[in-house]
């Protein structure tokens, strides 16, 4: 295991997903985690990740007493990135002071001597790396030698091979260091000799082996499915652990896109054989929505829906089976989990609070359920490559995200006001439709119409009209947590335009959203 230790970096996700392309095994866990957390991961490396703050600061994260000790007693590597070399330098006797010139972004260094880190360079070579620092290492403890300086003349790169320590002061999880993966991978194959044979097969395998152990069998599960590839993947991988004693349900909640049951119960039954119960609530939640204009509202009221609609779900199963089941799954990926307990003054702790996403807990108390939560450890792309192995068509398995609240959020105001859900419906057919066709959808986060709750004056056949808005929304993103507008060419949307207006009745204008996030968020409510 390779364990990043996070200081609060906005990169710090990335240096595990880098290292996990390397196929070896990696988490983060907070930087201030203690002593015990860390050693009962038992790491044979341990990377320091950078962070906001200077070393000086009152409130710098720290790493937990005994650490240097336990590292070294324990034959573990340690590598420094950023805040994580100043820390070492400062933590082993040696002098961390603000910087003659700060260095930001693109920046030339050379390699000085012989390293296991630049094994493929050597003394001499220059590379480009992304820098991002105030502070720098001014004094190195003992033992430790510079292996490469920056063109301004600073530390840029660290070692002292007898007590495996290493640092680096550019960030090479970045791909404005192009040479940076090759680093990492010098240092965690060469230096700490590690095996690159984690797999994708592995974690499925061992995934089962934990679900049969806690699963007795005679003990009954439950799952919500969205229709998204979370929950369907964490779906599947339980239902190869224990057959038919998951029990799925999918929620029609008059909030779908254009065929979305049709279309996702074909791929729960069909194809992929689940055991899946369709509770058709679309009185239900319309009813309850009726009037409602205020976002958070409408949020709120859509969760509480679901919650009595899965109460009515288990409380039916249970009268079935005779028996209370005992777990519920959910599809909780790792950056959830990360973002939950964020690090001291990373600044991620509001991000969760911008929306209440309906899926983020919320669920009965009294219904005492367990949680297995198989994607747990695993990123977005994880899930996918996990899905395939699992035969979840690759088709599906690429499908933009689709919020929980579904087209409530994107109906602005009442989403019961005449017939904007189908409308909506339609429009947005066309265009993700127009989308696949000009070959674009992979290239594309999320891409989504609007239904605005105005109309405007328009002119159609030799009648003004005094029609709906629809606004077009395509972002990328590497997380949704931020995104820029995609940049469609003119004859696309020229096309698309005319395709909405011609074909569906009620709208006569389309505009598209150029706002990134931030400021805007991706959807609209
Ligand atoms: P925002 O609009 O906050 O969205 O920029 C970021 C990503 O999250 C999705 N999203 C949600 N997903 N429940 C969900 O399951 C929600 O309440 C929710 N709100 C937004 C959104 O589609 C985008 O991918």
């Amino acid at each position: 295991l390779v364990l990043i230790l996070d200081f609060g970096s906005q990169y710090t996700h990335l240096i595990t997903r880098r290292i996990r392309k390397l196929s070896i095994f990696s988490l983060c866990i907070s930087g201030t985690s203690s002593l015990k957390t860390i050693t009962d991961l038992n790491p044979k490396v341990i990377i320091l990740s950078g962070g906001p703050h200077s070393v000086h600061s009152e409130d710098a994260p720290t790493f937990p007493q005994g650490f240097i000790e336990y590292v070294e007693s324990n034959g573990i590597f340690v590598l420094g990135i950023c805040y994580g070399l100043q820390l070492i330098v400062q933590k082993l006797g040696g002098v961390v002071d603000i910087g003659e010139k700060q260095e930001y972004g693109r920046m030339e260094i050379e390699v000085l001597k012989e390293s296991g880190l630049y094994k493929s360079g050597g003394v001499g070579s220059k590379q480009s790396v992304w820098m991002s620092h105030g502070d720098e290492a001014v004094k190195l403890p003992e033992g430790f030698s510079v292996v490469a300086k920056s063109q301004q003349g600073s530390v840029a790169a660290i070692e002292n091979p007898a007590r495996r320590f290493y640092g680096l002061q550019y960030h090479p999880e970045v791909t404005h260091s192009p040479e940076g993966m090759v680093t990492l991978s010098n240092f965690l194959l060469n230096v700490c000799g590690i095996v690159p044979e984690w797999k994708m097969e592995d974690v499925l395998e061992e995934e089962i082996k934990v679900i049969r152990q806690v699963v007795a069998d005679d003990d009954h599960v439950i799952c919500a499915l969205s229709g998204g590839v979370d929950s369907t993947v964490a779906a599947t991988l339980v239902h190869r652990a224990i057959g038919d004693r998951l029990h799925c349900v999918f929620v029609d909640n008059g909030l779908l896109r254009y065929k979305e049951q049709e279309r996702v119960m074909q791929l729960f039954e069909k194809d992929l054989h689940l055991p899946v119960t369709c509770v058709d609530a679309v009185e239900k939640f319309l009813g309850e929505l009726k009037g409602v204009v205020d976002p958070e509202k409408k949020r709120k009221i859509i969760g509480k829906e679901f919650i009595t609609v899965f109460d009515e779900f288990a409380t039916k199963l249970e009268k079935e089976i005779g028996k209370k089941p005992a777990f519920l799954v959910q599809g909780t990926l790792y950056p959830d989990v990360i973002e939950s307990c964020p690090p001291p003054g990373s600044g991620r702790s509001h991000s969760h609070t911008i929306k209440s996403h309906h899926n983020v807990g919320g669920l009965p108390k009294d219904m005492k359920l367990k949680l297995i939560e198989p994607l747990k450890l695993l990123f977005k792309d994880e899930v996918r490559e996990l899905g395939k192995i699992l035969n979840v068509p690759e088709g599906f398995l690429k499908r933009h995200p689709f919020p929980g609240p579904g087209l409530a959020v994107r109906v602005l105001g009442d989403v019961t006001d005449g017939n904007a859900l189908e409308i909506l419906r339609q429009v947005d057919e066309i265009f993700i439709e127009s989308i696949k066709e000009a070959g674009l959808y992979d290239s594309i986060w999320q891409a989504f119409a609007v239904f605005l709750p105005i109309r405007s004056v328009g002119v159609q056949g030799d009648q003004r009209t005094h029609s709906h808005v629809v606004a077009l929304r395509a972002v990328t993103s590497q997380d949704g947590m931020t995104a820029d507008w995609y940049n469609f060419e003119h004859k696309f949307l020229d096309d698309v335009s005319r395709k909405i207006c011609n074909s569906v009745r009620g709208v006569n204008r389309v505009v598209q959203d150029i706002t990134s996030k931030p400021p805007s968020t991706i959807e609209w409510e």
